[in-house]
C-alpha cells in the first residue's frame, strides 16, 4: 500500500534541493531528487536525509540520475534550467531552457503520466506551456509556480512598509512571471484593510514596481544565480495544498479557456489548488485597466510560445 505521496524534484541545483529539503522536512511526501550530473543529486539527497533524525521527518529522500525512478510519482516539480545572470531578463532564457524543460517532459510523460507537474524553470508561462505540449497531460495537471512567489514579495514589501506581520498580509499578484505582471492592489489586504488605505498611492505604485523586479534585485544582489528561498517555500505551498487536497486558492500559471478574455494558453491567474492540481480558476472582478494589464501580459507570453512552434 502506498502510505505517503511521491514526489519528484527535477533539477539538483538551488532551487530543486532547497524545495527537496522543505518537502522533507513537512513531511508531504517521499522525495526523489533527480538531476543529470552524476553524484549532485544523490550528495544533495544523502545530506537532507542525515538532518532526519534531527529535524525530526520520517520520509525518504533518494538522489538519481536515472529518470525511472520518476515512476509512480503522484507530484514532479521542475527546476531544471539555466538561471537567469545579472542583466537578463527570463526571456533571454527562452530557447536554452526549451532544450531542457522539453526533454524533462518527454521523461514525465514516459515514467510519471499520472503526475500533477508544476513548472518553476523561465521563462515560467513558457516553459508551463512546454511541458503541457510535450506531456500532452489533461491541463489542470500542469501548473506554472509564479504567481505564489510573486504576491509573496508583494506581501513582504508591504509588510515592511508597514511594520506588521508579513502573516496578516495577503496579497494577489496575477499575469505572467515577468516584468510585465500584475500586482493587485485592489485585492491586498492586511487584516482585511485594504493597502490603498494604509499606504498613499505613489508609495503603493514603488512597491509594484519593487515587486515586479523583485527577481532581478537578487539576482543582482547575488551576481551568480538568482532566487531559490521564497521560490522553494512558493513550490512547496502549492505542493501541500496538492498533496492534502486542501483547496487553497493561489494564483499559478494556469490553462485559461476564456477566463479573463484570456484562451488556450498558461498565464498566472487565482487557481484552486486541490487533489486534481487546478480544481477551478477563481474569476475575480477587474477593473478596465487591470484587465488590460492582465491579457497584455498574457499577449507577451503568447508571443514567446510562437516562436517556439508548439502545440499545448
Ligand atoms: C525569480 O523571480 C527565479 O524567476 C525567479 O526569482
Amino acid at each position: 500500500m502506498k502510505t505517503r505521496a511521491k514526489i519528484t524534484v527535477v533539477g539538483a541545483g538551488f532551487v530543486g534541493s532547497t524545495t527537496a529539503q522543505r518537502l522533507a522536512e513537512k513531511e508531504l511526501g517521499d522525495i526523489v531528487l533527480h538531476d543529470i550530473v552524476d553524484g549532485i543529486a544523490q550528495g544533495k539527497a544523502l545530506d537532507i536525509l542525515q538532518s532526519a533524525c534531527l529535524e525530526g521527518f520520517d520520509v525518504n529522500v533518494k538522489g538519481t540520475t536515472d529518470p525511472a525512478d520518476y515512476s509512480d510519482s503522484d507530484i514532479v516539480v521542475v527546476t531544471s534550467g539555466l538561471p537567469r545572470q545579472p542583466g537578463m531578463s527570463r526571456d533571454d532564457l527562452l530557447m536554452k531552457n526549451y532544450e531542457i524543460v522539453k526533454g524533462v517532459s518527454e521523461n514525465i510523460k514516459k515514467y510519471a503520466p499520472n503526475s500533477v507537474v508544476i513548472v518553476v524553470s523561465n521563462p515560467l508561462d513558457v516553459m508551463t506551456y512546454v511541458a503541457a505540449a510535450v506531456t500532452q497531460f489533461p491541463k489542470e495537471r500542469v501548473i506554472g509556480m509564479a504567481g505564489v512567489l510573486d504576491s509573496a514579495r508583494f506581501r513582504c514589501f508591504i509588510a515592511m512598509e508597514l511594520g506588521v506581520s508579513q502573516r496578516d498580509v495577503q496579497a494577489m499578484v496575477l499575469g505572467g512571471h515577468g516584468d510585465d505582471m500584475v500586482p493587485l492592489i485592489r485585492y491586498s489586504t492586511v487584516s482585511g484593510i485594504s493597502v490603498d488605505k494604509l499606504i498613499p498611492a505613489k508609495r503603493l505604485e514603488e512597491l509594484v514596481v519593487r515587486t515586479r523586479n523583485g527577481g532581478a534585485e537578487i539576482v543582482k544582489l547575488l551576481q551568480k544565480g538568482s532566487a531559490y528561498y521564497a521560490p522553494s517555500s512558493s513550490v512547496v505551498q502549492m505542493v501541500s495544498s496538492i498533496v492534502r487536497g486542501s483547496n487553497r486558492v493561489l494564483p499559478c500559471a494556469a490553462w485559461c479557456t476564456g477566463q479573463y478574455g484570456i484562451k488556450n494558453q498558461f498565464v498566472g491567474v487565482p487557481c484552486r489548488l486541490g487533489s486534481s492540481g487546478v480544481e477551478e480558476i477563481v474569476e475575480l472582478e477587474l477593473t478596465a485597466a487591470e484587465l488590460q494589464q492582465l491579457q497584455s501580459s498574457a499577449a507577451h507570453v503568447a508571443a514567446s510560445v510562437e516562436k517556439l512552434g508548439i502545440k499545448a
